[in-house]
């Protein structure tokens, strides 16, 4: 236990599970329920915080920097509270800023694919999950999301791969409207950029031909699926474990080479309006919308 001020502290994280020491000291008292500290995880390392839900005995603090954590304060002699300013302290450490998306092609495609590239060569790629959400209005005209892998994008728009038995395919066959969103967040030369990009439109089927050029891509687990799963139905796990076992010994010994099936299929988004959004880390977010006038494609930039 450190001693400061007249107060000790230690702190637990317990999402962590285990328990670390820190020196802690009240610096002021804003409310009954709320007071700042300051708090010293290290030599060199001290924060205000806030102090949420402070007892006689402990208090928990809501963040440390960029951790969530609680702080248990034992008060070993009356607190020394030091009536000092801290808002304006913490504001002075504070920083802000206003993000700008400095490149606007005329073809929001363009900046898609600008940006999609980016995301993926600042990523992970054992991580990066290539998806966006989509949703549409199901056969009981509520709103419908999920999460579909985006498996090409172009010009002409975005396409996703699917089964002919998902909801999502027939809620598009009776209405084809789409809305669609991806979330981006990568460093850059340490720094944490945050984009989303929302899309408007609406869902078309490809052509047989096209949607066989997709399958011929799809890894073994996925034609396996394609065969054995019907999408959103009830099924006993033994018995589709069995099927699938089978299917996959069937396939090893060259007996069955798993063709596409006619529920098999891929469908395109074709984009009528954008919203893309970017922010820097501590930055003021800027937006820029597309939509689609006459035919031809009008963009500015929104506040957030
Ligand atoms: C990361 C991830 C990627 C997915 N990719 C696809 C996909 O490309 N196509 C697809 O039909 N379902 C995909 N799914 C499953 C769907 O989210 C959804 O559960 C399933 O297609 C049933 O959809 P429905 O609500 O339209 O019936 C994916 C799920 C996750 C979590």
């Amino acid at each position: 236990m450190f001693l400061h001020s007249g107060l000790t502290a230690s702190t637990n994280k317990p999402a962590l599970h285990r328990n670390f020491r820190a020196e802690c000291k009240l610096v002021a008292r804003t409310t009954k329920r709320c007071s700042v500290a300051v708090l010293t995880l290290e030599p060199k390392v001290s924060r205000f915080v806030c102090l949420k839900q402070h007892h006689k005995n402990y208090a928990h603090i809501a963040s440390i920097g960029d951790s969530t954590s609680c702080v248990y304060l034992n008060q070993r002699q009356k607190s020394n509270t030091d009536h000092i300013c801290v808002r304006s302290e913490e504001r002075k450490m504070e920083t802000s800023g206003l993000s700008f998306i400095t490149n606007v092609p005329e073809n929001p495609m363009q900046i898609f694919a600008n940006w999609h590239n980016e995301a993926n060569e600042h990523s992970d790629p054992n991580l990066f999950l290539d998806t966006m959400t989509i949703a549409g209005l199901s056969d009981t005209d509520d709103l419908l999301n999920r999460n579909v892998i985006l498996r090409k994008h172009d010009d002409n728009g975005l396409i996703f791969v699917t089964e002919r038995n998902t909801m999502k395919f027939k809620d598009f066959v009776k209405n084809p409207s789409v809305a669609a969103v991806f979330l981006w967040i990568y460093m850059i030369n340490g720094t944490a950029v945050t984009r989303q990009v929302r899309v408007l439109g609406k869902v078309a089927e490809l052509s047989e031909l096209e949607i066989a050029e997709f399958y011929k891509e799809e890894p073994l687990f996925a034609r396996i699926r394609s065969k054995i799963c019907r999408c959103g139905e009830p099924v006993d796990w033994n018995d589709l474990k069995a099927k699938h076992d089978l299917t996959l010994k069937d396939y090893q010994d060259g007996k069955d080479t798993l063709p596409q099936r006619d529920t098999y299929t891929a469908m395109r988004i074709i984009p009528q309006k954008f919203d893309f959004y970017h922010a820097r880390r501590h930055e003021i977010a800027d937006r820029v919308k597309y939509t689609l006038e006459d035919g031809k494609w009008i963009n500015y930039h929104i506040a957030t």
